[in-house]
């Protein structure tokens, strides 16, 4: 959390840089590290700096490989090769400084590295040193002090926002060996603290993460790892609702054609009792008309055949309305008439 509050800061201060353009005029005592930030401030804006007689040059170097404040394709000014540096001012490149010599704030690469730098070097990037050089107290020297060795420290307090408002974040640096802390009261190189052991300041614990509760805490840095179980839950939990969906609507489905099936079931039964009465109701008619002994029957018998009632019947008809008059066969069904009725049709 708090590196992102600095680099937020850091941009804020960017943009509260200088406003005289190139040639204007500057007051080099203007020149300043801004109080909380500690960012470089001058007169002059983004791409000039404040020159020795009181004007604003275009910048001579970047220290960045993206510098802020220039327009996309803009020229930038050069990046200084290996064994040089571009100060905060960025006039112009510069051999790196001796140890013992002067430096700014924070700039461990402007100090010449040691012989053994490899060795030294910080790959944590805890930004502890650079190169196994380190600036502190604006002073270079090398981070070679091992453990009960006396050693340098500096802490700077930054001015920090978080969701509680304004804080105090003190940044601790040391030049003891990477895996060793100075500790600011014995001011003594001490070995980094392991998970669990009480602590003070981030910088004692080895994980890089001192909580409110003052042990050390795990390094945030690291992502999380989650048990095998979690996996096999997770994976449980998505193939058994995919399969479970499935089968409700599988069960479900089959629910509605047993429904729908029955409700045919019921038409057809109802229609082949319709139908069996109209045979019988036909049978009697013909019998009755029969039973007449001079009666002209031609006429009728159109009346009571069974084509046109077949035909006015077939509208309503579903499929199986035909079905069933094509297949006369099953006389077994034909002769059962239903009992139910409710009216669905
Ligand atoms: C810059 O300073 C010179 C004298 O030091 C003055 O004559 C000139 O007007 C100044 N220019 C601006 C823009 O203030
Ligand atoms: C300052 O120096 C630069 C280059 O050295 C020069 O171009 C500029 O005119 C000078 N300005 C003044 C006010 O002397
Ligand atoms: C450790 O670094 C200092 C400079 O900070 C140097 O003078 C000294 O010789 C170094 N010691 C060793 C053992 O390299």
């Amino acid at each position: 959390m708090l590196p992102l509050t600095l680099v937020f800061l850091s941009c804020w201060a960017l943009v509260d840089a200088g406003s005289v353009s190139k040639g204007g005029n500057c007051t080099q005592a203007d020149s300043r590290l801004q109080i909380g930030t500690y960012q470089f401030f001058d007169d002059c804006d983004s791409v000039t700096y404040c020159a020795s007689n009181g004007t604003c040059l275009l910048k001579g170097c970047r220290k960045d490989e993206f510098p802020f404040g220039y327009a996309t394709g803009a020229t930038l000014p050069p990046l200084c090769p290996s064994g040089q540096f571009c100060p905060d001012e960025a006039d112009v490149c510069q051999a790196q400084l001796t140890v013992g010599s002067p430096c700014q704030l924070n700039r461990d690469d402007e100090c010449e590295p040691p012989p053994n730098a490899a060795e030294l070097a910080d790959t944590t990037n805890r930004g502890l040193n650079v190169d196994g050089a380190v600036c502190l107290n604006n002073v270079c020297m090398w981070a070679n002090k091992t453990s009960g060795e006396s050693c340098t420290v500096e802490n700077t307090a930054y001015i920090a926002y978080g969701a509680t408002g304004e804080f105090i974040d003190i940044v601790s640096r040391g030049n003891c060996v990477v895996g060793l802390y100075c500790d600011s009261s014995a001011l003594q190189c001490m070995a980094e603290k392991d998970l669990g052991a009480s602590c003070t300041a981030d910088k004692e614990c080895s994980s890089w993460n001192c909580l409110a509760s003052g042990v050390c805490g795990v390094d945030t840095t690291i992502p999380k790892h989650v048990g095998t179980w979690v996996y096999v839950v997770v994976a449980i939990g998505i193939f058994g609702g995919i399969f479970g969906t499935l089968f409700g609507l599988f069960i479900l489905h089959r629910r509605q054609r047993d429904q729908e099936r029955e409700k045919r079931m019921q038409y057809w039964r109802e229609q082949n009792a319709f139908h069996q009465n109209l045979l019988q109701m036909r049978q009697t008619a013909r019998a009755s008309i029969l039973s007449f002994p001079n009666n002209g029957n031609s006429a009728r018998s159109t009346m009571y055949d069974e084509a046109p009632i077949m035909q006015h019947a077939a509208p309503k008809s579903s499929g199986l309305r035909n079905y069933l008059a094509d297949d006369s066969s099953d006389e077994g069904m034909m002769m059962q008439p239903s009992t139910r009725d409710d009216g669905r049709f």
